[in-house]
């Protein structure tokens, strides 16, 4: 059921609404095997279905607190239509007491509706293989039967499953994405370091990711977390210790150093450039969030972009996937249909998302269209040696202008068998 007609329409096309590679070929097969139906009626789905899966989505709201309407929209049609013996899986990220909560309310015991916590871990850009090779499958709920069900239901690949109460497996959700978070925002802090003592970031981050109890996934410093989850899932988690009566400083911190990490870039363009960015010409490479997404929920790119030209810069951007999502988000920039066309005459070239078209510009070719040969890498992805080698001033989050000689691949390789997979 999508409530969107626009969006209900192309799914039932198999086509889907968002940019997520290899979602439409599975789209498609389940529509011709006929397993696959779409509807924008939610009173249809109600009945007739033994298992429901609550997929809404959950925004914040401005004071942090989780916006639950499309949930609890939801529940009161299960309260009034769902038959007795259904079982009701919530998918989306629910604020720690939902789904006990929710049970109570549609009837438990009494009328056998059993709600089961299962959260979904995928990441975007890569959902389908993430869903194959998830490291563990949650579900939590207080029925042995429900949740047994549950699992052969949502779980045809077998990976290891941890059961759990309904708040427990709704805090794994939360604890998890909050440690990642706050993984990311330490490591963006290690690099700021970096910047200050001529430390490379690159050496400092595949060593410590080494250790086992670190691990080397999520320790990429850069602009910081983006997207619908990282950042919403941060304040939701502050937001629902404070209603207890306590600070969850270290999440309050992470939170900060993330609103800074942009800021903080600004000013890497500022000093890049060494005068006023009146009149200046800055190429943006990467909107979205991440790459292999359209999302532009939290992207860096916004803050950043709209600092420039509130310091009168002219931002010229492009991105693989965002840009029609950008367009209506960032009125005040233009953009380019690819990334030669964003760096011509360019006074500085700005790297915000990590595409993989952008490890292989050819930076002999950009040379001879920007104006002045200088990037500011906010990814740390791009080969600082290639660029100097065709004059290119590099600038990047922790790492030092190119004075070691000593081949990184080794130590890479090494701390790549445990690596983050995107
Ligand atoms: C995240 C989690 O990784 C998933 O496990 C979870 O299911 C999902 O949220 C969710 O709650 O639905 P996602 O937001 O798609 O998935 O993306 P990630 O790949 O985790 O990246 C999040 C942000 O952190 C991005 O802006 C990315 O650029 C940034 N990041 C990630 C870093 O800056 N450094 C890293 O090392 C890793």
């Amino acid at each position: 059921m999508e409530t969107d007609p626009q969006r209900s329409a192309l799914i039932g096309r198999g086509e889907a609404p968002i940019h997520e590679p290899g979602l439409d070929p599975l789209l498609r097969q389940g529509i011709d095997a006929g397993t696959l139906k779409v509807t924008t009626q939610l009173e249809s789905v109600l009945t007739d279905h033994k298992v429901l899966v609550l997929a809404v989505g959950t925004p914040s709201l401005p004071d942090g607190r989780t916006d639950l309407r499309a949930l609890d929209a939801v529940a009161a049609g299960l309260a009034e239509h769902a038959e007795a013996g259904t079982v009701v899986v919530i998918k989306s990220t629910v604020p720690p007491g939902t789904g006990r909560r929710m049970e109570r309310q549609l009837g438990g015991d009494a009328r056998n509706l059993r709600v089961v916590s299962c959260p979904e871990f995928l990441r975007e850009g890569s959902a389908i293989a993430d869903i194959a090779h998830s490291d563990r499958f949650v579900v939590g709920g207080s029925d042995e039967a429900a949740v047994s069900r549950v699992v052969r239901l949502l779980n045809p690949f077998n990976v290891p499953v941890v059961r759990s109460g309904n708040t427990e497996a709704e805090l794994i959700k939360y604890g998890a994405n909050a440690f990642l978070a706050m993984k990311i925002s330490f490591i963006n802090e290690i690099a700021n370091l970096c910047d200050h003592v001529d430390a490379n970031i690159d050496d400092v981050a595949a060593g410590m990711g080494m250790d086992a109890r670190i691990g080397a996934a999520s320790l990429r410093a850069g602009l910081g977390f983006g997207g619908s989850c990282f950042p919403k899932d941060v304040v939701a988690l502050e937001h629902a210790a404070r209603s207890e009566g306590f600070t969850f400083w270290m999440l309050r911190a992470a939170m900060e150093v993330n609103e800074q990490q942009r800021i903080r870039f600004v000013q890497k363009i500022r000093v890049a450039l060494g005068s006023s960015l009146e009149g200046r010409r800055i190429a943006m490479l990467g909107l979205a969030f991440k790459p292999g997404t359209d999302d532009m929920r939290q992207a860096p790119s916004l803050v950043i972009a709209e600092r420039l030209v509130e310091l009168g810069a002219t931002v010229v951007a492009h991105d693989p996937a965002a840009m029609s999502a950008a367009k209506l988000l960032l009125p005040q920039v233009t953009f380019a249909a690819d990334p030669y066309s964003a760096m011509e005459g360019a006074d500085l070239v700005a790297l915000v998302t990590e595409w993989p078209e952008y490890l292989d510009i050819d930076w002999q070719r950009a040379a001879s269209m920007v104006r002045r040969r200088v990037v500011v890498d906010g990814r740390n992805c791009l080969n600082q040696a290639n660029l100097a080698a065709q004059g290119f001033n590099y600038h990047g989050i922790g790492r030092p202008p190119e004075t070691e000689q000593w081949d990184r691949r080794e130590t890479a390789q090494l701390a790549g068998s445990a690596a983050d997979p995107t």
